[in-house]
């Protein structure tokens, strides 16, 4: 399960690309931690979920300096792209939703996989896809 950072989503931006790497452990040590959960033979519901919710805030952190940067270089799609951007946390929050409406120490395994291979596969195609277009844009301008 999971999918590491690969050097091809590099954009060539130190800050970014670190965020990017810390997004992709943070999902990774996620499935890893839950993984792991499914065989303990009590479920650690909290550590899943302290994860969980970093994660959630970390795309938001993530997301403000992905904008700045685009702001301040005049990306050609910022708004576009910011609309991606809203329309992901919009998602994540509704997740955070059904996660939250749980009973106390229960783990939805469906809604917990839905919600990772959701997330794993949003930042596959976003961060090598859309996000590698600033590295583009960034080369083209020098
Ligand atoms: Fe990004
Ligand atoms: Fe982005």
């Amino acid at each position: 399960m999971g999918v590491s950072w690969q050097k091809d989503f590099e954009i060539g931006v130190e800050e970014i690309d670190r965020q990017h790497k810390v997004l992709f452990e943070k999902v990774n040590s996620l499935l890893d931690k839950y993984e792991a959960d499914k065989t303990a033979e009590k479920k650690n519901k909290e550590q899943i979920e302290d994860l969980f919710f970093f994660l959630t805030d970390y795309f938001e952190t993530h997301f403000s300096s992905e904008e700045e940067l685009q702001e301040k270089i005049g990306f050609s799609e910022q708004k576009e792209h910011q609309e991606r951007h809203k329309a992901f946390i919009e998602r994540i929050n509704e997740f955070k939703y059904d996660y939250l409406n749980l009973a106390e120490d229960e783990i939805d395994d469906e809604l917990f996989l839905e919600i990772s291979n959701q997330v794993l596969n949003w930042m596959i195609n976003h961060i090598g896809g859309e996000d590698k277009k600033i590295a583009k844009f960034i080369k083209d301008k020098q």
